[in-house]
């Protein structure tokens, strides 16, 4: 199946950089927000990499143009109809998922791919609410989106060949490298990512080292970009924290089990870098 126009639920950091790099792929983007406020919010971030993208001269003034011309956003769900895949990126809740899911089964055409962005939730309890759920599978990008060259593709066990096929014509004509994973939680990268991560606030709480040091251990000593302690800042203490939650409630396993620290800075509002305060400042 040949996908030309592709929707986007949720233009939050990770929806907006999807629908951001389908346009700029030659795509037909429509992204939705809830309400006005957060959609014009999620389009001037897009309009901001894009700028900068000019200044860098990384992109020309006439492709930020043909980007932009191709992207539309929008508070309309019934704007997905003529979609041939739709990806949903809000937050990690499922029954807000299963939701969103039911509606676009009602509003996409029956060709239309629906994946989601999730990074640990089961993607077939959101297939099983759609009418073809082999039309279902799982997308997880990473953050920063236009930046970060993976796209890990999630098959449920009813996922079709023909939708995993077409969503990996679809990451790689993004530029990405496509890995496939199972209907896992936390699949490849969350699987193996978050008990490093976990283990980096344990260390903390035990008074192993300073943030800085752990930090810097991971960055000089292994040549990581981030240390766990500014990634989970990067990211979102609180998309973590609901990532190590989700994957201990399947496992059971404690390597899984988020330490106090990190709930009672999620009840804090310490979220990172978009709160202002994680386990740094970002006043
Ligand atoms: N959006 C778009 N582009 C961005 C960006 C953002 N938020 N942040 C950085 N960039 C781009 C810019 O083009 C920037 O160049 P510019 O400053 O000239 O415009 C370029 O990246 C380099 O950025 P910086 O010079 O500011 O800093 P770095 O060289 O340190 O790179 C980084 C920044 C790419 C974010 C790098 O630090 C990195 O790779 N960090 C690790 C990221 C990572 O591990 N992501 C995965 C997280 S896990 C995940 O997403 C899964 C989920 O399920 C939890």
């Amino acid at each position: 199946m040949e996908v030309k126009k592709v929707g986007v639920v949720g233009c939050g950091l990770m929806g907006g950089g999807i629908a951001l790099i389908s346009a700029q792929s030659g795509y037909q983007a429509v992204v939705s927000e809830a309400n006005e406020e957060l959609l014009n919010k999620g389009i001037s971030a897009i309009k901001g990499i894009l700028s900068r993208n000019v200044e860098k001269g990384r992109m020309s003034k006439e492709e930020e143009e043909a980007t932009l011309s191709r992207l539309k956003g929008t508070t309309n769900m019934q704007d997905f109809s003529d979609c041939d895949l739709v990806i949903e990126a809000v937050t990690e809740n499922m029954d807000l998922k299963k939701k969103i899911f039911a509606t676009l089964d009602g509003v996409c055409p029956p060709h239309a791919i629906l994946a989601s962005n999730t990074s640990c939730l089961s993607v077939i309890d959101l297939a099983m609410v759609t009418k073809s759920p082999d039309k279902v599978a799982g997308t997880h990008f990473f953050s920063p989106v236009p930046v970060m060259k993976l796209l890990e593709l999630v098959r449920t066990i009813v996922s079709s060949d023909e939708t995993i096929e077409t969503l990996k014509s679809f990451g790689e004509s993004l530029g990405k490298t496509v890995i496939i994973a199972k209907d896992t939680p936390g699949f490849i990268v969350n699987l193996l990512l978050t008990p490093y991560l976990l283990d980096a606030v344990r260390a903390l709480e035990a008074g192993v080292a300073t943030k800085e040091d752990i930090d810097a251990g991971m960055e000089l000593g292994c040549n990581y970009p981030m240390g766990p302690l500014r990634l989970a800042d990067f990211v979102g203490v609180d998309v973590f924290y609901f990532v190590a939650e989700a994957m201990y409630e399947e496992f059971k396993d404690p390597k899984y089990a988020a330490p106090p620290l990190m709930r009672k800075m999620v009840a804090a509002g310490r979220l990172g870098r978009k709160t202002g305060e994680g386990f740094y400042s970002y006043k």
